[in-house]
């Protein structure tokens, strides 16, 4: 009998040190929020261990549970159903793991007027400025962050994704969605397919690639474009400078949004130690002028550049619609001392401070400031357009203060030109800006 009891042990001990071995898995890296949509949103995360996750969000105190497809370390768990423009607190739950709440807001409804977000590239360097930078973007409480490429130096791997971007930016990514465009330095490794295998990002276009991609955000359309791409560092299998053109000719000109908002890595117009990338102007910029798009952001150089509105190889005549162009480089990088002289083009520019930019959209009115991590403003501008009339406002902006919306100070409004068509009315006092003390938190 003695034997048999014994027997029945030796069978079970393996189970045994299975079941006591077992780790409660950890977060080895917290959630960042994709693909965030007026009723969707992709809730990404990594785990230590294997096991099948869920999400567990809801309302107050209501909880729903999302059930990951993946029974490995990997997770992207999609919430479906949601509310737009709509607040929901959320963690992650995993074979014992339970994590803190967080918080995520949905895109807004179709036709809602206003729109709140933050800019900035150069930044994947894990080390103080990047964080300070983020820190404040955080606070600042937008509704969605644009990562302007090179988030991962010096070569875009898997380990510095995690060392360089995942790790620093994890208290900005578990509450503000992320849309990014690559850099060259995620080009370093394998045309940046690291950077594809750890982000999820729109596609939707006819090559079905992330590498370049368009979303709506209430009044605003985005497109993301692959600069490296347009420079001709892709691969044909990868992706060609012709049809990423062909799609964005098609994908902007579409578009009835009465904003459009055009991001990628390499600046068309800079007068920073790379200098404008000519090529990728010539390509783009008479697309973006047939288009109507309103405001071109860029990184590369590690810096902050504004440009006057600009048109074709040179600054817009008075009547003429003219694009501004931004360098927002100061993500986190060392900054670089600008060569030369200010070109005539170049309607503001500092080298001396990290600084990102924020842009509120409110009906046809789209403010924009460059700020840095002690929030002190490097630049602001103003665009209007008239609107035709649509529905009553969406009320406040996330993270704007009713009271006090739009930072003013060192805003100047003007009055463009008669006849300016139906855009394009960029004011400015450059150089009032900068106040050791900002009106604003
Ligand atoms: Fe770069």
């Amino acid at each position: 009998m003695a034997h048999m009891r014994i027997g029945w042990l030796l069978a079970l001990l393996p189970w045994l040190v299975r079941a006591q071995a077992a780790p409660v898995p950890s977060l080895i890296r917290e959630p960042y929020l994709q693909k965030v949509e007026p009723t969707q949103a992709l809730v990404a995360f990594r785990l230590s261990t294997d096991c099948v996750a869920q999400v567990d969000y809801g309302v107050g105190d209501e909880h729903r549970l999302a059930t990951s497809r993946d029974s490995g370390r990997i997770h992207a768990v999609s919430l479906t159903g949601l509310a737009p423009g709509t607040s929901y607190r959320y963690a992650i739950r995993a074979c014992g793991l339970q994590s803190a709440d967080h918080a995520l807001r949905t895109a807004p409804a179709p036709g809602s007027r206003s729109a709140h977000f933050v800019a900035v590239g150069d930044l994947g360097t894990g080390g103080g400025d990047q964080r300070a930078i983020a820190e404040r973007m955080r606070t600042r409480q937008p509704e969605l962050f644009l990562a302007l490429g090179d988030l991962a130096y010096a070569s875009g791997t898997e380990a510095e994704f995690q060392a360089h971007f995942f790790q620093p930016l994890a208290p900005l990514l578990s509450e503000v969605p992320l849309f990014t465009a690559p850099g060259n330095h995620e080009y370093v490794t394998n045309e940046a397919q690291p950077y594809l295998d750890n982000l999820y990002l729109p596609s939707g276009n006819p090559q079905g690639t992330e590498r370049y991609y368009a979303f709506d955000w209430g009044p605003v359309h985005f497109v993301a474009l692959d600069s490296n791409c347009a420079l001709g560092m892709a691969s044909p299998a990868h992706c060609t400078a012709a049809a990423q053109r062909a799609w964005a000719e098609t994908d902007l000109t579409a578009s009835r949004l009465p904003w459009k908002v055009v991001f990628f890595h390499h600046p068309p117009w800079s007068s920073g130690t790379h200098g404008s990338q000519v090529t990728v102007r010539r390509q783009f910029g008479p697309i973006f002028e047939r288009a109507g798009v309103d405001l071109v952001l860029s990184g590369h150089d590690h810096d902050y550049e504004r440009t006057r509105p600009m048109r074709g190889d040179v600054e817009a005549r008075p009547g003429e619609r003219g694009i501004p162009y931004l360098v927002v480089g100061g993500g986190g990088a060392d900054l670089r001392r600008f060569p030369g002289a200010t070109p005539t083009w170049s309607a503001r520019r500092d080298d001396t401070r990290h600084a990102f930019l924020e842009v509120v959209v409110q009906e046809g009115t789209l403010t924009a400031w460059a700020m840095t991590p002690t929030g002190e403003m490097l630049d602001g501008f103003v665009l209007n357009k008239p609107l035709p009339p649509g529905p009553a406002p969406s009320g406040p902006t996330r993270g704007v203060l009713p009271s006090h919306p739009i930072p003013r100070r060192g805003f100047q409004e003007t009055q463009g030109p008669e006849g300016l068509p139906a855009h394009q009315r960029l004011s400015t006092r450059p150089g009032e800006c900068d106040g050791p003390s900002p009106p604003w938190p």
